[in-house]
Order: C-alpha cells, then sequence, then structure tokens
C-alpha cells in the first residue's frame, strides 16, 4: 500500500518527499496559522479551517439532528477560526442522501438553533474575542442524488466515462436551473437569517455548479457549451442575484480547481482531451467571482466516487475501491500546488486550501510554511477534523499536535457515508462511529451469507 509510513519527525516527511521529487514547504514555527485576517467585513481569529463534511445524519425534513449538533459543538471548542458547514441541498430532489441536510422553511428553527449553539460553544471556550466565521455550503448533488437512498442522477450533460454506473439519467433543462435558482436564493436568505456569516456556492466535486463549469458538451443551452461564459453562467447568475436579494450576506465558492476528467465534461483540464491540470479556467473563473463580490474561496479538487485520491488523498481507500494510482503525498501536492497559482494571483481574496489531514501531526508545519510563503490564506482539514477537532486549541496551547490523534487516512469515514450511514472518524471517535464500521461490516458478512 502506498503512502503507509508513518514519518516519525518533519525531516523523514521532507526525505519522502524528495525521494518523489517534490518541493513540500516546511517551518517549524507555526506562527503564521494562528495570525487573524480580515474576511469580507469580519475578522476570523486564526487561519485554521474545517471543511465542510457531511454527516449523513439529519432528520428525515433536513434538519440537522443530534450528531449534527455534537459535531459542530466539537469544531467550536476545538477553536478553529473558520467552520464550513457541510453541504445543505437547496431542493429535496437534489439530496445527496435521505439524511443530508437541506435548508427549508420548515427546518429554518434547527438550522438557526445550530448556529446559535455552535456560537455559544465557541464562546464559551474561548471568549467574545474569538469568533469563527460560520459558512453554509449549498448545494444540488446533480450526477450524485439519491434523495431516496438509490441514484437519481441529474445531471448537465451526458458523461459516458460516468453515467454507465446508473440507470436513468435525467438532463435538467434550463427551465429547471432557472428555476432551481429561486430556491438556491432562499435558501441563502434563510441561511442569512439563521445567523450564517456567509453562504457557499458549492461548485466542486462533481455536483450539479460544478458539472456546469466543466458542461462543455451541453447543447442549446443558456448554462454550457464550448463557451466558459454559457458554462459559468449559472454560478455568477447567482453571485449576483444572492448579492442583490439577500443584502449584507457575504458569498463565498468552494471551486474544484481540476476535476481529473477529460474536456468536455471536465473543468480545469486542457482542451486537448488530456487529464492534467489547467488553471486558465479556474482562474477566469475566480476573477469574474472576486468582481461580482465573492468575498472567500475554498480550494479543492477531484471528484469523491470517481478518483477520491485527486481530492482526498488516503493510504488505504475504502473496501472494494482500488488502490490510488498515485502517491498520496503527489496528491496532497498538486492541491498545494494549484492553489498557490490561484492564490498568488490573487493575493487580496482569501482563499482556503484544501488536503493536509494526510500530513498528519505536521500539517501545521506545512500549512504555515504555505502561508508565509503567500500561497494560501486559510488552510482547512477534512477527515482531520473529524478526527481531532480540537488540533487547533493544541496548536494554540502547545505549538504542536499529538501523533495518537491524528486522522490516519484510513477513508473510513468516507466508506460510511458511501454506504448511507452517519460519517465520523471510525479511529479516534470510535464509540460511535467505529460502531457505525462494525454494524456495517457485520451486515455485509450477512448479506452474503
Ligand atoms: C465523509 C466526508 C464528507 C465530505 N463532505 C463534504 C461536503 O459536504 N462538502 C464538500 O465540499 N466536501 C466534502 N468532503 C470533502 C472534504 O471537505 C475535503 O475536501 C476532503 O476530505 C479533503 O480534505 P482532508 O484531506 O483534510 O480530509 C467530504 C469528505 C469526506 C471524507
Amino acid at each position: 500500500m502506498m503512502g503507509m509510513s508513518h514519518f516519525r519527525s518533519g525531516e523523514e516527511l521532507l526525505a519522502e518527499a524528495g525521494r518523489l521529487g517534490l518541493y513540500l514547504p516546511y517551518r517549524e514555527s507555526i506562527e503564521p496559522l494562528l495570525e487573524p485576517l480580515p474576511i469580507g467585513e469580519q475578522v476570523i481569529p486564526n487561519r485554521l479551517a474545517i471543511h465542510p463534511m457531511e454527516g449523513f445524519d439529519s432528520e428525515p425534513d433536513g434538519a440537522p439532528g443530534d450528531l449534527a449538533f455534537r459535531r459542530y459543538q466539537r469544531f467550536a471548542v476545538g477553536g478553529s477560526g473558520l467552520i464550513w458547514f457541510e453541504a445543505a441541498s437547496v431542493v429535496p430532489e437534489g439530496r445527496s442522501n435521505p439524511r443530508q441536510l437541506y435548508l427549508h422553511q420548515g427546518t429554518f428553527d434547527r438550522f438557526s438553533r445550530l448556529v446559535e449553539e455552535t456560537r455559544a460553544a465557541a464562546d464559551g471556550a474561548f471568549g467574545a474575542s474569538h469568533r469563527p466565521f460560520l459558512v453554509l455550503q449549498l448545494t444540488h448533488s446533480g450526477r450524485f442524488s439519491r434523495p431516496e437512498g438509490v441514484p437519481r442522477p441529474q445531471v448537465a450533460a451526458a458523461n459516458p466515462d460516468i453515467d454507465h454506473r446508473f440507470e436513468g439519467v435525467t438532463l435538467l433543462d434550463d427551465d429547471y436551473l432557472r428555476g432551481l435558482q429561486d430556491h438556491f436564493v432562499e435558501a441563502a436568505r434563510l441561511a442569512h437569517m439563521a445567523g450564517f456569516d456567509a453562504v457557499d456556492i458549492k461548485a466542486c466535486h462533481g455536483y450539479l455548479v460544478h458539472e456546469l463549469l466543466g458542461a462543455g458538451a451541453r447543447e442549446e443551452s443558456l448554462f454550457g457549451g464550448e463557451d466558459l461564459t454559457a458554462r459559468s453562467r449559472f454560478l455568477m447568475e447567482l453571485v449576483d442575484r444572492i448579492g442583490a436579494e439577500c443584502p449584507g450576506l457575504p458569498v463565498a465558492v468552494r471551486l474544484s480547481l481540476f476535476d481529473g476528467i477529460a474536456w468536455p465534461h471536465g473543468f480545469g483540464v486542457p482542451k486537448d482531451g488530456s487529464i492534467d491540470s489547467d488553471l486558465t479556467e479556474p482562474l477566469l473563473v475566480t476573477g469574474e467571482l472576486i468582481d461580482r463580490g465573492c468575498v472567500l474561496l475554498n480550494a479543492t479538487s477531484g471528484v469523491p466516487s470517481f478518483n477520491p485520491w485527486t481530492g482526498r488523498p488516503y493510504n488505504r481507500p475504502v473496501s472494494g475501491d482500488r488502490e490510488p494510482p498515485e502517491h498520496p503525498l503527489t496528491g496532497v501536492h498538486r492541491l498545494i500546488r494549484m492553489t498557490a497559482g490561484v492564490q498568488k494571483e490573487v493575493p487580496d481574496l482569501p482563499v482556503v486550501g484544501t488536503g493536509y489531514s494526510w500530513l498528519r501531526q505536521f500539517y501545521p508545519q506545512v500549512a504555515a510554511a504555505v502561508i508565509a510563503a503567500g500561497d494560501v490564506s486559510i488552510v482547512g482539514v477534512g477527515r482531520g477534523a473529524f478526527a481531532y477537532p480540537e488540533a487547533p486549541r493544541d496548536l494554540m496551547e502547545d505549538g504542536r499536535l499529538d501523533p495518537a490523534r491524528v486522522c490516519i487516512a484510513c477513508s473510513g469515514c468516507s466508506e460510511l457515508i458511501r454506504n448511507g450511514r452517519p460519517g465520523g472518524c471510525i479511529v479516534r471517535d470510535r464509540e460511535i462511529y467505529g460502531k457505525e464500521y462494525r454494524e456495517l461490516h457485520a451486515s455485509r458478512r450477512k448479506e452474503r451469507g
């Protein structure tokens, strides 16, 4: 298995990078992570973020359930300066699973309470001067929708590389997309009233808004085809509408800079059909977003069920999946490099970096060096936060992380949600999620007889 080594020191990690021919920034002093940063009108207390991580544990109506309250409570007392709340659907048919969050009039009160309790927890732990920035990610899961637990793919354009996995694929027409914008705007309005500091229009990981950005094969549509203006129209109109209809609500975007899918189905790839990162279009999209008032960008990559190693480098795949075709550090390095390629071009826009969990207890030293070089503004962890939500607090208090608490990139959390179970760390949050994992495997064994 690739990358299974447990580095005992930063030197060992850097030696592995060197062996692969990769330059990995690294510095012993992690101070840059603890500096405040303005986002829009607000100031976040540090550069440590938690990425959006779906928990698959909502109530049937889409309201956050008890495990979601627990999750955000843990995140808040852990000290992160920015908490990016997981994907919440804006329409029932676009839910990724029957227990994905769904923000609408009927669930608004529970979302408000979630914000309130998250804020109270941060306040209780660190005092009023520590006010984390709370972003809610809004989405339509598009091709990966499973509102009743079975695939119900709704797509911007057919993609022969992926669609053969599904039985029926619905092509969404322009009228549907126009109507969908109304639901995004309504959800943004509710999120604002619920007390979130910003909303994110999720444009990553193969979900609908991201798929539209690469929908070169979409024909006779205002929202797709050869032209980037058409492919990005849905997103840009939405940013404009939220600006106009939800005054005072900052807009963020989580953007896949590269999806590992060839043109005319992929975004952030060359037009010659090769599968490589090409930042030309992501940079144009970022520039447009800035012109339209977007205050924050979260840079990511890959399509989880198609090429998971691209966006969340791991040591062990989800049971039954193929081994990754590249060393995990190659994936980490690509994410850092691509993000730097954007941040350098837009130094005034706070960009959040992704891909750090695999570095275990050494991610702060790498992250601090990347920030010090001006190659990113904020560094987020996803799986790492499921495992070790208090990492920022430990960094504030000790300047280092506890190696016994870090994410080991075992893909257990991914496997849980892939199978429709609540997601969390099966190793470090064992009582709840280790149990879920054991039950999942027991039920598999039973099915096999
Ligand atoms: C269980 C699980 C759920 C996730 N849910 C979301 C989500 O709701 N929205 C999103 O943009 N990314 C989601 N991601 C991706 C993470 O935000 C993150 O980009 C990825 O895990 C890589 O970061 P890491 O290496 O720090 O884990 C999810 C990842 C996992 C493993």
